[in-house]
């Protein structure tokens, strides 16, 4: 058992507006001990995602978090304590976990728990390998299937899962054009990522820009966002085009909810497919899509775009930063480095 306390944050109060330390209390109490079928793991890196406000904003009854509930996350975590047979003391493994230094775990959260590809640091393993990594490789591959030549449009470019898709997308041959907000990431997208274009919805009518950059119109879109730019891009939907729906940040937050795309009768005119997507249904997969893009970093025909805050205690300005759009590239928390641990 370690010595010390566990900090940690619980849910407090519901959001109506920004999300920030005013929604969660920070607590520290004993390190707990895991039970039969358990672990105790120490979470070392965090990693943050624009869902994680949808349990901050429903009431409990429609999944919501309860006061006092931990809040959860994905990250990527050390075996203290194993009584799960396949980890061990030491293991550097990767799934659901909570805002906290020390966490129980049954291995069995909406991520499960694994190891961590051997040979990946555990910042890689959160970042570039980890969730946001493997949904924008199977989103490109499986779903969005570029042909080399085509054009493909991805929103929240420079994002943690768009910052993947649009260089995944460029290794299968396509043309690719991302959309972010700022000076910044755009000149990320073009210099360091090698997308063909790139287009600043804060500075630029999208619309304007899309027709100038997509004359031909749009093959696939790969869609972080939701709400006005879906529609941008039905509108725009060459024959056989898809839609890889990924995420809608536009949506998780808006009051009244945003109205469903008005363009998605162009689907019918264009033979178009527009087809959701689930990371988790490829859990099984993760190694091949880890093996691939670790291949491809140590190769240097990738990027690994990390945001790193540091300390537990910034745990709700961090998440509060995707809304605002702060985050260039895959936005994590740093909590520990791991530690060198005798056998048990
Ligand atoms: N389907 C799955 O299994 C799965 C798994 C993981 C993530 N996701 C989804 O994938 C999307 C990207 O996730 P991520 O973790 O990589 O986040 P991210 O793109 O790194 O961060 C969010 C970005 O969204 C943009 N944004 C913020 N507020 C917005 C708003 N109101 N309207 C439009 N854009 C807004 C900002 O980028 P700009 O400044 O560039 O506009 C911000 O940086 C999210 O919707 C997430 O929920 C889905």
């Amino acid at each position: 058992m370690p010595e010390g306390r566990n900090r940690r944050w619980l849910f407090e109060k519901r959001s109506d507006g920004p999300v920030g330390p005013q929604n969660f209390r920070w607590t520290e109490s004993v390190i707990p001990s895991p039970g039969e079928g358990q672990l105790l793991a120490r979470n070392l890196w965090l990693s943050f995602d624009p869902t994680q406000v949808l349990g901050l904003v429903a009431p409990p009854s429609e999944g919501g978090y309860q006061v006092g509930e931990p809040m959860g996350t994905f990250a990527v975590s050390q075996v203290v304590e194993s009584h799960i047979p396949k980890f061990q003391r030491g293991d550097l493994v990767y799934g659901a976990s909570y805002w906290e230094d020390y966490s129980v775990v049954d291995g069995k959260g909406y991520w499960d728990t694994a190891k961590v590809l051997p040979g990946a640091s555990p910042r890689l393993a959160a970042g570039m390998l980890g969730i946001t990594g493997m949904v924008a490789y199977f989103g490109v591959v499986e779903v969005g299937r570029p042909r080399p030549g085509e054009t493909f449009l991805v929103s929240a470019a420079a994002g943690g899962v768009g910052s993947i898709a649009v260089q995944v997308a460029k290794l299968l041959g396509a043309r690719v054009i991302g959309i972010a907000g700022g000076k910044e990431k755009c000149e990320w997208l073009v210099g360091e990522a090698h997308a063909d274009a790139a287009i600043d919805h804060r500075r630029e009518d999208v619309a304007t820009r899309l027709d100038a950059l997509c004359p031909k119109g749009i093959d696939v879109y790969f869609d972080n966002v939701g709400g006005p730019t879906l529609d941008l891009a039905l509108e725009r939907l060459r024959p056989h085009g898809r839609v890889v729906l990924c995420g809608t940040t536009a949506r998780y937050r808006a009051e009244p909810p945003l109205p469903g795309p008005q363009n998605y009768w162009r689907l019918i005119m264009v033979n178009g497919r527009m087809e959701g997507l689930l990371g988790r249904d490829y859990f099984d997969r993760f190694p091949e899509a880890m093996t691939v893009l670790k291949g491809w970093l140590d190769a240097g025909k990738i990027r690994s775009k990390e945001d790193v805050v540091e300390g537990l205690e910034h745990a709700p300005e961090t998440l509060a930063r995707l809304y605002s759009g702060a985050n260039v590239g895959k936005q994590l928390l740093k909590v520990a480095d791991p530690a060198p641990m005798d056998p048990p």
